[in-house]
């Protein structure tokens, strides 16, 4: 949940979470209970930009259609649709003004209906966005909510009376320097916005208000949909009485805004009410602040969700770099702590965080390619449901917007506001916002070499990445060796492997080595060993002497790593990935 945050404040300490040690030996009981949810790989599509289909400049459900072969040839068998309902976009769909209804922008229910029918015509599930923690200001609720202190939706939101003084304080994360608290005269009082200040938060605490909410579930699961993500849904339970924070809250407000009151009772009766009922997958934004909290929301005897997305993996890419042996170690921490019960989510990028090869490989043309093969072997071969974003397939790359006149995204430009108003460091605040605005991965999908990239033919809403003319769909169809091809061999790997890549127990080897992530998965005797070298030079890998000649499946390069006559030393080339089976 941070994460979403990372594109805006430099100078919040990240929550350090317990750990539990480095990939402590443990028994595989993941493999006991096969699910669909588990074996899925998701698709992320980004509705706005992944194709447009009347030249309005806006992707929307047509567009998505006309890319469904597309997206079936990749080998996913899920996706994941950013918010289509209806909504004022003040925050690009995640300020829903009526949960019943397709965005203009996007279409209209019959193309939903009919993107529905496609998907699963090609047996591709579909998992929604259901964005439940606050509705826009332009929700009726909120209409009638704001209208008196009478109505009877007024606690639909969290109000705070002007006559009992100012609330205390809290910010708003997505103008961090005014109070999440806004006052609206027409009743005198405040309501409450953790988001932006169209994006009221629903008060969780009134059954009615829960009520309606499971009633929208039902009437998506009802149209035969698959699952869904809910956003943002730690916040959703709040500490009503709205107490003071200690000073410095702000470098931990994680820990005082989200998972407070009856978050678990609600996501009991959402899986009572609803969840339990379809055959549909849940998904949690964020884990909680500890394994303690991850297992509260998704071990599967306790009825709540199936999945969570835990941001510590994410969160460790910062503008300057990361350490690998760091990022080894949270995702061997995090394997260690799910592999018995719980199930997680594997992902490095999705629409609020900058592109996955620039962020955490590397987008010098010379290595852009092997780096994003690089780390979509390693999302593919970890334990978890991965999740992948449109566009990564391609490699491609951070928009690199130098003009503030070409961002989009209403956080930065709040904060630019700011940052001008304070006469603050305009050419520091530029260069931190390039490297880390949600708006890098928000450009349009690369799809060919032709105007806008092929996706729109009328003015996109926001620029196409100039690297369109190389780094695109076409061209990376006629190469068997482009990133989107590896793409696809990979999910063919994965498919063909699912007992051990999906179920298996997962060893790190060579944990010291700077580099090279090493480890093994391993089920019922069937052992994967998978090798990726992070660095930009040749490195070596160390590993347990083995007993025969590893049989290579995948490897990024023409020319695959050989192993010494040991079997136990193997030097990779720059951003190399091999998996061998043992
Ligand atoms: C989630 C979404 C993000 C959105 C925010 C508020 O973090 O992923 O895009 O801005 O919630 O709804």
């Amino acid at each position: 949940m941070r994460s979403i945050l990372n594109c805006l404040l430099p100078f919040l300490v990240l929550t350090v979470l317990p750990g539990t040690g480095i990939a402590q030996e443990n028994h595989n009981a993941q493999q006991d209970e096969r699910k669909w949810w588990k074996e899925a790989v998701v698709y992320q599509v980004y509705p706005r930009s992944f194709k447009d289909s009347d030249g309005d400049g806006i992707g929307d459900l047509k567009g998505i259609i006309s890319k469904l072969d597309y997206i079936k040839s990749l080998g996913v068998n899920t996706v994941w649709l950013n918010p289509i309902y209806s909504s004022p976009n003040d925050d690009n769909g995640y300020d829903v003004s009526d949960y019943r209804n397709i965005m203009k922008d996007f279409g209209t229910m019959a193309d939903f209906d009919a993107l529905l029918k496609g998907m699963h015509d090609r047996g591709i599930k579909l998992v929604m966005d259901l964005v439940v923690n606050h509705s826009s200001d332009e929700h009726e609720w909120f209409k009638q909510s704001r209208s008196s202190r009478s109505n009877p939706y007024r606690n639909y939101y969290h109000w705070w009376n002007a006559e009992n003084g100012k609330p205390p304080y809290r910010y708003s994360l997505f103008d961090i320097n005014h109070d999440a608290w806004m006052y609206d005269s027409l009743t005198n009082a405040y309501y409450l916005h953790y988001f932006s200040r169209k994006q009221p938060d629903l008060n969780w605490e009134n059954p009615k208000l829960r009520s309606e909410v499971y009633n929208i579930m039902k009437f998506w699961a009802d149209k035969g949909i698959d699952g869904f993500r809910l956003d943002a849904f730690q916040f959703a339970a709040k500490d009503t009485t709205f107490p003071a924070f200690p000073k410095g809250f702000e470098k931990n407000f994680i820990l005082y805004y989200a998972m407070q009151g009856n978050l678990h009772g609600y996501l009991q009766e959402m899986h009572q009410e609803v969840l339990s009922k379809y055959d549909v997958m849940s998904v949690a934004e964020g884990a909680g602040n500890s394994f303690e909290d991850a297992h509260n929301l998704v071990d599967a005897d306790r009825h709540e969700l199936n999945m969570a997305y835990a941001f510590e993996g994410v969160d460790i890419a910062k503008p300057q770099g990361y350490s690998l042996l760091h990022f080894k170690e949270v995702f061997s921490r995090w394997d260690s702590a799910f592999a018995n019960a719980g199930w997680l989510s594997i992902f490095l990028a999705n629409h609020d965080q900058a592109r996955l090869v620039s962020r955490f490989g590397n987008d010098d043309p010379k290595f852009r390619e092997g780096s994003a093969k690089m780390l979509a072997t390693f999302i593919m071969t970890m334990r978890g449901t991965p999740y992948y974003y449109n566009g990564d397939e391609l490699g491609m790359t951070n928009a690199n917007f130098s003009s503030i006149n070409d961002y989009r995204d209403m956080p930065v430009l709040n904060e630019y506001k700011h940052q001008e108003n304070i006469g603050g460091d305009m050419e520091k605040f530029m260069k931190f916002t390039k490297a880390t605005s949600r708006d890098n991965s928000r450009t349009p999908f690369q799809w060919d070499n032709t105007k806008n990239a092929g996706f729109s033919v009328g003015t996109p809403w926001i620029k196409v990445n100039p690297n369109y003319t190389s780094i695109n769909a076409a061209a990376q169809e006629k190469d068997p060796n482009s990133c989107l091809n590896y793409f696809r061999s990979l999910l063919k790997l994965r498919a063909a492997n699912i007992p051990v890549l999906v179920y298996g127990k997962y060893t790190l080897l060579d944990k010291n080595n700077p580099h090279v992530y090493a480890y093994v998965r391993e089920n019922s005797g069937e052992k994967l060993l998978v090798l990726l070298n992070f660095s930009a030079s040749n490195a070596q890998a160390v590993l347990p002497r083995m007993t025969g000649r590893p049989e290579l499946l995948l490897s990024n390069y023409k020319q695959p790593p050989q192993f010494d006559k040991t079997y136990s030393k193997i030097t990779l080339k720059a951003y190399e990935a091999a998996v061998f089976k043992l």
